[in-house]
């Protein structure tokens, strides 16, 4: 039997703005703790062998921030505190449903583009 891989990746966006800069960035002073919660909580539920949580750059959905990514579905979660990564967690991660309320909304989020229908849409 081979290595199993990681059930999921959750990418939580650890971009801050250098200080001064009025642009939204998901990291500030008061939210710089959330990928520690995150990667705390997995290892205490003990699943953070099978759940990866990766720090990422802008996953641009700055406004909307704080963001993270849950792979394998697509799944945006937006304006983070700790009390949501636990439920996220604990009802998506885990119960395996998404925490709809949390979810980014379509109109910031709709469905993608393909590389080939984009291509083609520039003409090359
Ligand atoms: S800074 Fe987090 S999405 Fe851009």
């Amino acid at each position: 039997m081979g290595l199993p891989q990681p059930a999921f990746y959750i990418f939580k966006c650890e971009q801050s703005s250098p200080p001064g800069m009025p642009k939204p960035s998901c990291v500030s002073p008061q939210t710089q703790d959330l990928f520690q919660h995150l990667a705390q909580t997995l290892m205490q539920k003990g699943i953070i062998g099978t759940v990866q949580p990766i720090r990422s750059a802008c996953l641009n959905r700055c406004n909307a921030g704080p963001v993270m990514l849950v792979e394998p579905g697509h799944t945006m979660y937006t304006g983070l505190d700790k009390q949501k990564i636990d439920r996220i967690i604990d009802e998506h991660i885990i119960g395996g449903v998404p925490v709809a309320e949390y979810i980014i909304p379509d109109e910031l989020w709709d469905e993608p583009i393909t590389p080939k229908d984009m291509m083609t849409q520039m003409g090359r």
